[in-house]
Formats: C-alpha cells, sequence, structure tokens
C-alpha cells in the first residue's frame, strides 16, 4: 500500500548541513566501534550491520545491543538482510520493539553466499520481488523506512524500474553505493549513477563509495546533487572525517590531525574491543581488520602497515605505534590515503 504521510527524518548535528551515515559494516560497526567513532566526531546516523533474517532467525543479541545499549547520542537504523517476506515481517516487528530510528533493507551485499540465495545485492535482479519485499515491509513499517542499494547486478538495466519502486512504496531514505554487485569495491564509483538516483527518487538520497574525505564529499554532493553522505572504510581509517565534513561545511578549512591523536584512536579502540577471555594474540589480530585502513594515512612508504600486519602481541603492537606515531618531531595523518597503500580485508 502506498502513503503519502510525509515522515520526518532526524535533525543533523549542524541544521541545514548534508546528512553523514557511518555505513553499516559487519563485525565492525559494533557497539564498541560506534562508541568510539562517537567521541571522535559522530555522524549525524549510525546503520547496524545486517541482521541476517531467514526461517529460523532470531535478532543476533551482538548486533542487537548496537541498538539497546546506544549512548552515541544520535538514531541507529536497523539493517535486515533477507528475501521471505514473512520472515522479514517478523524481524521488522521485533526490531520495532526497541529505539530503532528506522528499519533498512540491504540490497546490495556482494557476498556470493548471500547473493546466490537471492538476499542483498542478489534482489537487484528481480525487481518484481522487490516490489513485493518494498509493499509488504512498508505497510508494517509505521515509521522511517530505508533502503541501501548498489546500482545493480552485473549492468544497470533494472536500476531505474528499482528506483522507482523506491518512490511506489514510499522509501524515506535511500542509500546508493554507486557500483554493481559484480564490482564489489574496487572499481570506479559510478557517481553519475547516484545522480541519476537523486534525479529519480523523492526521498533522500545518501552518496556512497570512496566518500575519502570532507573535500571529496563536497565535490560527490556538488556532482550529484546527494542530500548527504555515507562512509564505511574511510571512517574506520580517519574517524575525524564526519567532525571535518561538518567545518568545511560551516568554514571551509579542515583541521589536520597529528598522529598523536591516531595513536589515542587506535588505544581507544583496543580498550573498547578487549574482551576479558580473549588472549592478547586474539586481541591484536582483531586490530589487524582496523589497522589495515588506519595504516593508510600513517606513512607515504606503508612501512607501518606492512610491520602492523605482522604484531604478534599487545606490546609489539604498542612499540609500533609509539615508533610511527608518537616518536620524532610532530608528524600528521594523511588526509587522503597515501597512493598505493591498499587494506585489506576489503569486503563484506
Ligand atoms: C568490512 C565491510 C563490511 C560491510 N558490511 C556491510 C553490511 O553489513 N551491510 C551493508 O549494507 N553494507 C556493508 N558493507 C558495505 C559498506 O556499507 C559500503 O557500502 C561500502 O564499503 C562502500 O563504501 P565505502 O567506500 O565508504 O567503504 C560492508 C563493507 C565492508 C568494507
Amino acid at each position: 500500500m502506498q502513503t503519502d504521510l510525509k515522515r520526518a527524518l532526524p535533525e543533523t548535528i549542524v541544521s541545514g548541513q548534508p546528512i553523514t551515515a557511518l555505513a553499516p559494516m559487519q563485525d565492525v560497526t559494533t557497539l564498541p566501534f560506534m562508541s568510539v567513532i562517537s567521541e571522535i566526531g559522530s555522524p549525524d546516523y549510525f546503520f547496524t550491520e545486517y541482521f541476517r533474517v531467514h526461517l529460523q532467525s532470531n535478532l543476533e543479541k551482538h548486533i542487537l545491543e548496537s541498538i539497546t545499549r546506544n549512548r552515541t547520542g544520535r538514531p541507529v537504523f536497523a539493517q535486515m538482510i533477507g528475501e521471505h517476506i514473512e520472515h522479514l515481517k517478523r524481524a521488522t516487528k521485533d526490531l520495532l520493539k526497541h529505539n530503532v530510528a528506522g528499519i533498512d533493507l540491504n540490497m546490495g551485499c556482494p557476498a556470493p553466499t548471500v547473493y546466490k540465495k537471492k538476499c542483498g545485492g542478489g534482489l537487484l535482479k528481480e525487481p518484481e520481488k522487490v516490489d513485493r519485499i518494498l509493499g509488504s515491509l512498508r505497510d508494517v513499517i509505521p515509521g522511517l523506512f530505508t533502503v541501501k542499494m548498489r546500482i545493480g547486478f552485473e549492468d544497470t538495466q533494472n536500476f531505474e524500474a528499482i528506483l522507482n519502486l523506491v518512490n511506489k512504496h514510499g522509501i524515506d531514505l535511500l542509500s546508493v553505493h554507486g557500483r554493481t554487485v559484480k564490482e564489489k569495491y574496487k572499481s570506479q564509483v559510478h557517481y553519475d549513477s547516484i545522480k541519476t538516483a537523486v534525479e529519480i527518487c523523492d526521498c533522500p538520497v545518501l552518496a556512497n563509495g570512496d566518500v575519502s574525505s570532507a573535500l571529496k564529499s563536497r565535490e560527490i554532493l556538488n556532482y550529484t546533487g546527494a542530500a548527504g553522505i555515507m562512509i564505511g572504510r574511510h571512517a574506520i581509517r580517519n574517524p575525524w572525517i564526519f567532525s571535518q565534513i561538518r567545518e568545511y561545511e560551516s568554514t571551509g578549512r579542515i583541521r589536520r590531525i597529528p598522529l598523536q591523536e591516531v595513536f589515542l584512536y587506535v588505544q581507544t579502540l583496543y580498550d573498547a574491543l578487549k574482551k576479558p577471555w580473549i588472549t592478547d594474540k586474539a586481541q591484536v589480530n582483531k586490530m589487524k581488520k582496523f589497522l589495515n585502513f588506519i595504516g593508510q594515512g600513517v606513512d607515504p612508504d606503508g612501512q607501518f602497515i606492512h610491520l602492523a600486519r605482522r604484531v604478534q602481541s599487545e606490546r609489539e603492537l604498542f612499540e609500533i605505534l609509539d615508533r610511527f606515531m608518537l616518536s620524532g618531531s610532530e608528524r600528521y595523518f594523511a588526509d587522503e590515503p597515501y597512493e598505493g597503500l591498499v587494506a585489506r580485508p576489503n569486503c563484506e
């Protein structure tokens, strides 16, 4: 059932500025990571990693806590992935018992195990199914219902049809990752397709994909006309990016980040992710996922990343942090990743 009711999106931190959102990232956008980000500079909106929805699914406790124990002061949208209407409706009703800003549907995940089950990015091959899912969920979501999608599966032949369905079912906010499912994560982002989404859609659109700095955010907003941006990997590397965007939007300047502050970020993240029962080595290994991204802005030669990938203990980790971030004269974190430094892992 289509509805004409206008539902208001949550206010941005600075009124009148473009919306900023932290992209959902599996095993990354957890409660502790969101808390750390919020201490450094919150985005306007958070999204959970996806809740998997199927016949036997219950809301995963560790994901749910990023909603129930959210202390960021900012709204959290709950993302679901699935393809069966009744199960998606059940999960939606369960999620709506909690303090969610809205329900978000994943139509972009490129993992073959997901799209082969016709979930995530797999839905982009079947507009009729998207029509049924969006219509059924819209009926049971009185508040904000949002969608995050890629621009197609192999090509963009269904893109406009799906954007029209976004309009038909009164979706309240659309995040567009400007790549096809087959393009995964590394190809050029098709900002022209995001521009098309902005032109076609009645709702605000968030531009997503390689928004790497406050300057790049402004360029992308100018080009696409999007209402805001959504940032994933570059916020792991540079969690100051949301406050830098706010500053750049209001003053045209960006504060440079001394490497000492990057040290504090890593230290805070280390403490936040620490669990009493995991070993020193396991904890250090968990940090490597984050260090891979952070290291892209530490030194142009990639020495930090090289060594960070090999550390085996807390002591070794803090030795290299000390060496690259605290020793010697004051140095700054790069605004953009140094050329040629590739972060791994790079997948959903
Ligand atoms: C480690 C990782 C996990 C991700 N998990 C999700 C997810 O759970 N749901 C989702 O919609 N997208 C997920 N994504 C995709 C991101 O939300 C985002 O669309 C993509 O990384 C492109 O944006 P970026 O260039 O700002 O990282 C994930 C990406 C990464 C790198």
